[in-house]
């Protein structure tokens, strides 16, 4: 959504707060802006676009004070422009907030009926005007925050502070996630621990409903009902390190390089590579019973969910559905007792992905999240975590984490498919083993230097394009389709490939490129049918298949890219690689801003 930060100390603040910024900037780069109180007075710098924009304009002026909050957007309430950046200020307070107040337009109508008027289009200037009418009402701080928690409602996470009091600074959590760092005579405020980690390791993280005053030497919390509770003081794992993307253009290009590496690591954190022997982390629940996995996530994760469903049903016989975190929680879902969800997000902080999941917990499900970031509130919130090592994505375009997701999904299974006696010891290390060659493979096809050059040219000056993948490989449509929107802005579909005759072939015209996802398995000649049935209209073909596939469909497709031969079980993780590439290599093309598309954000 968007990402949040504060300081209090003894020192100048901006240029940390603007650090601080920096390493946030995935969850938004829709504009930008820092406040401070300097002399008993509210000073702010605010700039539309990216946090780089908000440094050139710091450097016009000077943002000085010893307290500070600052705020990187993601577009919700109000066009991105400058105006409507935060902080947003009302006499002498200033906000930051990530969320959405729900009651703005109602707390905006009582404010125009006694003729105070709002200078934006945002949900968040209502607070700062609340802020500040308590506070010129003559409440202190705290009374302040309980009347102005009690009149809000949505998702926030919110810091406030106030010229007349330079000497605290005012926070909140509902939903959205807020982390305290604790320093020497200094504390900082964060979005979550990877932006504070450089500033100080020892993390406290606020809880839903949790609000808190903030000196520089200490951090009062309260809980919902307004008492003072202690919240842990943990060291964070997250990395101080700053990203840099290495002899790579962009991370995503760097991302999808650390993929044999990385998927390595995730492997052998499940696997023992001399043993074989699969650890999962403990179950409340036995595998053996389970009557039913609902697996819930959004986006890219989703897709991961969607593959590992073909994994749970057919490996491990397991009742699976998979639905879209943004869906879930209102269709009503008929949850099993005692059956168990996956929630699958590679920051742990998707507000749909959350949400889905405390709906699961009020419903009695055991709750197992997979996820890339182990301190995020999904992990948090969860009964077992399972882990990705993927290590920080920085790219908004989810590559490395994708496959990592696939790697623990497929371990899961395969585990549990033995477990319960539905997969042979046979098959299962057949599986595995091939799974441990997946870093070799996927560096092999880096190596083997394919030529995208032409193919993404091609795409680059295509309006359409179209994915199709059958079975197994049918979410890897949907993904290479999603990848190819995101970074290049052309417009995709994916499709599964018998599905096309139902409605979708009407897209077809002279030239439309068709990417195929065509392994050599048990689906191919269904798709080899659906592919010349593109051809018939003329499509252009882009071949993604292994040496077999290639042998009976290299006549039919204007460009092959040759994959190794895997258990097609495997094939979903293998050719995940060229529909990162393809895109990847279009929207280079094209010149997009390819780690920050236009209108996305790392984490909504
Ligand atoms: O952090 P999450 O895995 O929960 O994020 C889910 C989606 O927002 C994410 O996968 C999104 O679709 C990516 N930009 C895809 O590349």
């Amino acid at each position: 959504m968007c990402g949040i930060v504060g300081i209090i100390g003894t020192e100048s603040v901006t240029q940390r707060i603007l650090a601080a910024l920096k390493r946030l900037e995935y969850r938004g780069y829709d504009s930008a802006g820092i406040s401070t109180i300097n002399k008993q007075k509210i000073a702010r710098c605010r700039a539309a676009g990216k946090l780089s924009n908000l440094e050139q304009e710091l450097n016009n002026g000077t943002l000085s004070g010893t307290i500070g909050i600052g705020h990187t957007r993601w577009a919700t309430h109000g066009v991105p422009n400058v105006e409507n950046a935060h902080p947003h200020v009302a006499g002498k307070v200033a906000v930051v907030h990530n969320g959405i107040i729900e009651n703005y337009q109602q707390l905006k109508e009582e404010f125009a009926d006694k003729g105070v008027l709002m200078q934006t289009e945002t949900d968040t200037e209502v607070v700062a005007h609340l802020a500040s009418q308590y506070l010129e009402a003559g409440m202190q701080p705290t009374e302040m925050m309980q009347a102005l928690l009690s009149k809000i409602r949505g998702a926030f996470a919110l810091l406030i502070m106030t010229a007349d009091h330079p000497d605290v600074l005012l926070a909140a959590r509902k939903s959205s996630p807020l982390a305290i760092a604790h320093g020497d005579g200094e504390m900082f405020l964060g979005s979550d621990a990877l932006a504070l980690a450089h500033l100080s390791r020892k993390i406290s993280y606020l809880e839903d409903g949790d609000w808190a005053i903030i000196t520089k030497d200490e951090a009062k919390i309260y809980n919902l009902e307004n008492e003072v509770i202690d919240r842990p003081i943990l060291i964070t794992e997250a990395s101080d390190k700053t990203p840099d993307k290495g002899k790579y253009r962009h991370y995503m290009e760097k991302e999808i390089h650390e993929q044999p590496e990385v998927i390595g690591y995730t492997l052998a954190s499940y696997r023992n590579p001399t043993t074989g022997k699969i650890t999962l982390p403990d179950f409340a629940f036995s595998p053996l019973k389970l009557p039913k996995l609902t697996i819930v996530a959004a986006g890219t994760s989703f897709y991961a969910g969607m593959v590992a469903k073909y994994w749970f049903e057919k490996l491990a016989r397991i009742p699976t559905e998979v639905d879209i975190a943004s869906e879930f929680r209102y269709r009503n879902p008929v949850l099993i007792e005692n059956g168990a969800s996956l929630f699958i997000s590679q920051s742990g902080e998707s507000l749909d992905t959350l949400m889905a999941q405390r709906y699961a917990r009020d419903n009695g499900q055991n709750i197992i999240s997979l996820v890339n970031v182990p301190e995020s509130t999904i992990a948090r919130e969860s009964d077992t975590v399972l882990r990705t090592l993927a290590g920080p994505e920085i790219s908004v375009a989810s590559t490395k984490a994708f496959t990592t997701q696939l790697i623990t999904l497929l371990t899961m299974a395969v585990h549990w498919g033995q477990l319960r006696g539905t997969l042979s010891d046979e098959m299962a290390s057949s599986i595995m083993d091939n799974l441990t060659e997946m870093p070799s493979l996927l560096a092999a096809i880096f190596s083997d230097d394919l030529d995208w050059g032409s193919v993404s040219k091609e795409l680059a000056s295509s309006r359409d394009v179209i994915y199709l993948g059958r079975g197994i490989n049918f979410p890897i449509a949907l993904e290479g389709a999603l990848k190819l929107k995101e970074v290049s802005y052309i417009h995709a579909e994916g499709y599964a490939a018998g599905e096309m005759k139902h409605g979708p072939i009407a897209l077809l015209e002279k030239g439309v490129p068709v990417v195929m996802v065509a392994p050599h398995d048990e689906w191919f000649e269904k798709t080899s049918s659906n592919l010349k049935e593109a051809l018939a209209r003329g499509a252009r073909v882009v071949l993604l298949s292994d040496d077999k596939g290639i042998e009976k469909l290299h006549e039919a497709a204007t460009w092959v890219f040759r994959m190794p031969e895997v258990h097609q079980m495997l094939t979903p993780i293998l050719y995940s690689l060229p529909v990162q590439l393809l895109a990847y290599h279009t929207a280079r093309q094209k010149g997009t801003e390819i780690d920050q598309p236009r209108n996305l954000a790392k984490s909504v």
